[in-house]
């Protein structure tokens, strides 16, 4: 039985909240329905809630030292969740994992160096890329039994070359949990190429049963040594408006270099919020967390059947772990730009572009499900009743 309620319907509007106060600036419409940024409408956890607002009963909100318990609860939480043991000295704070991808590109390449990404990836990841002046190298995922897979043969051609390769493990926008195997292979193609993968792990908490997380360093040793990994208790546990994440690196000298760039500009040091919610996060979460998988496990299902049984011209990728479901609009017979006017002027929805993703998203539109099923079931109407006033 489920303690939480997550079929509570909280009101975002007014609150400086991204999914809805950027409407009317990049889908040119505020009447839209929001299912697209990757936070969840739940309530952010009560113990979360709770140690903050304690914090703040102090009043004084001075300079602040680490919190002592932030490695251990880390440290604890990756063996319960993950079985991966890590040493403290291999941890270190960043404030937010995109920018934390911008960090090691400054550190460990040059301008014009090669970075490789997935075809489609969440888009920050070629868009810092492309920003810092590095040039992408795109490896198109091939798409098997409505799940994406790598052609390793073709990765090998494409990692010619490339100094770091960033992999979301799991995927975003796919929902692939990475397994032992495939991770094993990138590990040996990276090795081969000399390239350094930055293995961005913040919805491995998102996992969904039966599938299992595998973080990238414990695939082999050279995964091990040649790799920086990030992780943060944001997406798991909606805290992303604190921002606070961490890297992992067990290779002592690639971390004394990472970690020198960052203590230049300070880049290692978070504000007082940022250790707590981690150490709420990780030291009481656990109840929390399977229950809020479970109603998304849930709520994937629900998507699932809705198009099965309304709307089979669109068909939802499952995601093994997120609460992001990437459909497949192909079967609709529509141009791209006729795609998003379904959605956005006749469904008045406003999810995530395909096209966000890369070249490979054509066709493709990208639903958050982490919000009421209330809310979920609406949302399906409108599209539902906007595809059937096109006739297709
Ligand atoms: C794969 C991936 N990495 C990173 C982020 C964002 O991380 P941060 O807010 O810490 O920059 C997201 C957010 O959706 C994501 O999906």
């Amino acid at each position: 039985m489920l303690v939480y309620n997550f079929d509570e319907i909280i009101d975002r509007k007014n609150s400086d909240c991204l999914k809805y106060g950027v409407l009317q600036d990049r889908w040119g419409r505020t009447d839209l329905l929001p299912l697209w940024v990757a936070d969840m409408d739940f309530r952010t956890p009560d113990f979360i809630i709770a140690a903050l607002r304690k914090r703040l009963e102090h009043e004084v909100l001075g300079y602040t030292v680490s919190d002592c318990r932030w490695k251990p609860a880390i440290i604890a939480w990756l063996k319960q969740q993950h079985q991966w043991e890590v040493a403290a000295s291999e941890i270190t704070f960043i404030p937010g994992i995109v920018r934390g991808i911008a960090f090691v590109l400054q550190a460990f390449t040059e301008i014009g160096d090669k970075v490789l990404v997935m075809n489609p990836v969440y888009h920050p990841f070629f868009l810092v890329s492309e920003h810092n002046g590095r040039q992408v190298v795109y490896h198109r995922l091939e798409r098997k039994d409505n799940l994406y897979q790598i052609d390793f043969d073709q990765l090998d051609r494409d990692l010619e070359g490339v100094k770091v390769f960033v992999l979301s493990n799991p995927h975003n926008p796919g929902g692939r949990v990475w397994t032992l195997d495939e991770l094993r292979r990138i590990a040996q193609l990276a090795e081969k190429h000399g390239t350094l993968v930055i293995s961005d792990e913040i919805h491995a908490d998102l996992t969904l049963a039966p599938y299992q997380h595998t973080p990238y360093p414990t695939v082999s040793e050279s995964a091990r040594q040649n790799s920086i990994t990030f992780g943060s208790p944001s997406k798991a546990f909606n805290t992303p408006g604190i921002v606070s994440s961490y890297s992992i690196v067990p290779n002592g000298k690639i971390r004394r270099k990472f970690n020198a760039y960052l203590a230049a500009s300070e880049l290692d040091e978070g504000n007082m919020f940022a250790q707590l919610t981690t150490v709420e996060a990780y030291s009481h979460g656990t109840e929390w967390l399977d229950q809020m998988k479970q109603y998304i496990a849930a709520n994937i299902d629900f998507v699932e059947q809705y198009f099965k049984e309304n709307l089979p011209q669109i068909q939802p990728m499952r995601p093994q772990a997120s609460y992001l479901v990437y459909l497949d609009c192909h079967g609709l017979h529509l141009s791209h730009e006729q795609l998003l006017d379904l959605f956005i002027d006749k469904a008045h929805l406003a999810l995530d572009d395909g096209r966000k993703f890369g070249s490979a998203g054509e066709g493709f539109m990208r639903l958050n499900v982490a919000t009421p099923r209330a809310v979920l079931q609406q949302a399906l109407d409108q599209l539902k009743q906007a595809v059937e006033k096109l006739g297709r």
